[in-house]
Formats: C-alpha cells, sequence, structure tokens
C-alpha cells in the first residue's frame, strides 16, 4: 500500500445511511439533501481542492441523526437539517481561515 497526506485541510462526512425505517437513520432527517447542499456550496466557494465532502455510513449516532463531522478538526453536528447547511459552511470557514 501507499501512504500519504491528505490533499484536503477538511473532509466533511455526511451520514446517508437509511435504514429505511427499520430503526432510526440519518437519511430519515434527510441527509442527502444536506449533502448535496453542502457539496454545492464548496463548489460555489471554490474550495474543491481544500475540502471535500464525501456521503458516510453510521457514526453511532442514529439517534441524533442527520449527523455531519469535519476531520481531522473533530468537529460533530447533529440533529442536523438544511437549514443548518449556512452555519457547517461558516465552520469551515473558520477552519480555512485559521490555516491561512
Ligand atoms: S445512521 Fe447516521 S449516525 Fe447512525
Amino acid at each position: 500500500m501507499e501512504q500519504k497526506e491528505s490533499p484536503y485541510i477538511c473532509h466533511v462526512f455526511v451520514c446517508t445511511n437509511d435504514r429505511h425505517g427499520e430503526k432510526r437513520s440519518c437519511a430519515d432527517g434527510n441527509s442527502p439533501a444536506i449533502l448535496d447542499a453542502l457539496k454545492k456550496e464548496v463548489s460555489n466557494r471554490g474550495w474543491k481542492k481544500e475540502v471535500r465532502v464525501s456521503q458516510s455510513g453510521c457514526f453511532g449516532l442514529c439517534g441524533r441523526g442527520p449527523n455531519v463531522i469535519i476531520y481531522p478538526q473533530k468537529i460533530w453536528f447533529s440533529e442536523v437539517s438544511t437549514n443548518d447547511v449556512t452555519g457547517i459552511v461558516q465552520k469551515v470557514q473558520d477552519v480555512l481561515d485559521a490555516m491561512n
């Protein structure tokens, strides 16, 4: 295998796990729409080389979903809705500002 440093300053993971109603999961809170909105914001702001937004499986906080996390900064957001996308983007901006 090859090991190298991440090219991204931060990596935003959005849990899109869907248990189809068998048990609560982040998809119940429309996390795919949160994922799409975050991807669009990162693209619109020209951050594609610094910030990566990816869908993810379960983080183990299903009852408090939708969950979004930012690494390596160890920032976790729970009970997220599409109305919170602006706040998450602002937190990413803060991370980028702190790096520059
Ligand atoms: S289903 Fe999203 S944290 Fe478990």
